[in-house]
């Protein structure tokens, strides 16, 4: 029981209670009996959304499972917290600062006030600079410092100021001008910046300076770097402005690196970092898939915002997708979650959702402060998924832990591999049909019984090829991979963690995780320099400090 004046803590909560009750009823049901006992389950368990859909009906619930999961929701006010985001609350506690991120794609152009202040001329303005600047780029207009047109462009950042750009860049391949290439420089590792310099060319080379804080010592340090290369050219100081433009909230500093406030496109601190790719930092994918395109991705993560605030829970899909997460996590234990997507252009997608939800929901404090006790955010993983199934599928199909995962493929391809992509298709769809039902026993026996020449030592062997099924999964299938689509796709997953962060009353938009390693890395790197023999530290952290010095500084190397 709470204590006076205290409000309950989720596992409090009478909703969750009465999962835990419902849990005990049919944790050990099986989805195969499920699905042969309910001819309905999956028009019940499906939702579609324009270009989307949701079959949910791989999982382990029954009838009654979604509306007590929505009870959850309701009792600990998801709708009045999903509205006061969209309405610029500062719901981000600890930074005090609205979250905003579905204003730079609020299409209806209605006002959003931030402290009494309508955010949304300022957006438009910045949108509509972005597309004179990128038209100028795209069209050749836009010389360097010899007079030649812009082919290549390096997108210098990192976190949310490289994962969202990139995987959209890479998501949105068939959309790319022709003659421009984009490369997404973020690890501070001299390789990477090596890599991506020895085959451009400093004449044709556009950086961007990404960063929504101008102080990340990675990309300050690359931004460095690159502009050390570029006047190696023999450019001068004053060319910089035609190879170097910037991103970010904060303008200073942008101008003390040395790049001309008219090349600063702006964005503001109600924009979290893993959020941003809606705003300027999205550049990137402007320069390459032009502005027409950007707004149908804005359009597309409209979409998704409309009908997450305006569908009744029970049919919302990030509601939809986020409870099922906090059924595997809080009742079943489940610690990961699988991100595959069939469909090579979302390929980043992993990478970026990590950030997006590790960095969001990846806390054991709750919003007031409070230890919790109960779990929060998953581990989130994956990779594309064919590559995935010659990789990491055995432990998904039998190994100990759940690891409930999104099937995400697109049904029409942008390529003419028709046959190719039949396969991948009837993969994906096999491996969930797979996950779901399992082989039983005797149901091995008859396959292999039927499939191979010597059962001798069958026995033997038969336990290791059997199934036990009952691993659930999503599928979102998209009719194409488009702007639209992906925007409603992307949208979709920060609402599911929106959700989730509510559910386990989180402050979803801070990262004070990061910031120790940060802290302390300054320390080393400046100890690093220093003459004397390390000892502030503890003794493995002491000794390894030396042992680098000792063979960078002092020569010492063994075979
Ligand atoms: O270190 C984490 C982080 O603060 C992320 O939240 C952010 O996306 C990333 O660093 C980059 O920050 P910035 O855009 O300010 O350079």
């Amino acid at each position: 029981m709470p204590k006076k004046n205290e409000l309950p803590t989720l596992t409090e909560l009478p909703a969750y209670q009465a999962l835990e009750n419902h849990f005990k009823l049919i944790s050990q049901l099986k989805m195969r009996h499920l699905f042969a006992t309910d001819e309905k389950r999956v028009e019940k368990f499906s939702i579609k959304n324009k270009s989307i859909l949701l079959d949910y009906s791989k999982n382990r619930i029954v009838d009654e499972t979604i509306p007590l999961l929505c009870n959850l929701a309701r009792e600990v006010n998801l709708e009045s917290w999903r509205d006061r985001m969209f309405a610029g609350d500062k719901i981000n506690n600890t930074e005090n600062r609205a979250v905003l991120h579905t204003a730079l794609r609020n299409q209806t152009n209605e006002a959003v006030f931030v402290d009494g202040k309508d955010v949304m001329p300022e957006v438009n303005a910045t949108l509509d600079k972005i597309e004179v600047f990128s038209e100028k780029v795209r069209g050749g207009i836009w010389k360097g410092f010899t007079d030649k047109a812009i082919t290549d462009i390096v997108n210098i950042g990192i976190g949310g100021s490289d994962l969202g750009p990139k995987m959209v860049y890479h998501a949105l391949k068939p959309y790319h001008h022709k003659e421009l290439t984009v490369h997404f420089l973020s690890n501070v590792d001299g390789a990477q910046i090596d890599d991506i310099l020895e085959d451009l060319d400093q004449e044709t080379t556009l950086f961007i300076v990404a960063s929504k804080t101008f102080t990340t010592q990675e990309t300050i340090t690359n931004a460095h770097i690159a502009r050390e290369w570029f006047l190696q050219s023999g450019a001068d100081d004053e060319q910089i402005s035609k190879h170097f433009v910037a991103v970010s909230t904060n303008l200073e500093a942008a101008a003390e690196f040395g790049i001309d406030t008219d090349n600063v496109f702006e964005f503001w601190d109600w924009v979290g970092g893993r959020y941003s790719l809606w705003s300027a930092i999205g550049l990137s994918v402007v320069l390459a898939v032009g502005m027409e395109n950007y707004k149908k991705l804005l359009g597309g993560a409209h979409a998704m915002d409309n009908h997450f605030k305006e569908t009744p829970l029970e049919e919302n899909m990030p509601v939809i997708m986020a409870l099922l997460g906090v059924w595997y996590n809080n009742f079943f234990g489940a610690e990961s979650h699988g991100i595959l997507p069939y469909d090579d252009y979302l390929r980043d997608l992993p990478f970026y959702l990590q950030q997006a939800d590790m960095e969001s929901n990846g806390k054991s404090v709750d919003r007031n402060g409070k230890k919790v006790d109960y779990v929060t955010g998953p581990i989130i993983w994956g990779t594309s998924g064919i590559n995935g199934q010659h990789a990491f599928y055995q432990a998904i199909h039998q190994g100990t832990q759940m690891i409930p995962s999104d099937f995400i493929a697109s049904i029409l391809t942008h390529n003419s591999h028709q046959d190719q992509h039949d396969i991948m298709m009837a993969n994906a769809l096999a491996q969930t049909e797979a996950l779901m039902k399992g082989r039983t026993l005797d149901e091995t026996y008859t396959d292999i019984v039927e499939n191979i020449n010597d059962i001798e030592d069958i026995e033997d062997r038969i336990h290791h090829m059997v199934f036990e099924g009952n691993n659930p999964t999503n599928t979102l299938l998209l009719t194409k991979l488009t702007p639209h689509s992906l925007g409603m796709l992307i949208a979709l997953y920060e609402h599911k963690i929106f959700v989730q962060g509510i559910i386990w009353n989180l402050n979803s938009f801070d990262q004070w995780g990061v910031e120790l390693g940060k802290k302390l890395a300054k320390k080393i790197h400046a100890e690093i320099g220093q003459a004397e023999t390390v000892t502030g530290h503890d003794s493995s952290t002491n000794a390894l400090i030396n042992y680098y010095r000792s063979v960078v500084y002092k020569g010492a190397i063994d075979d």
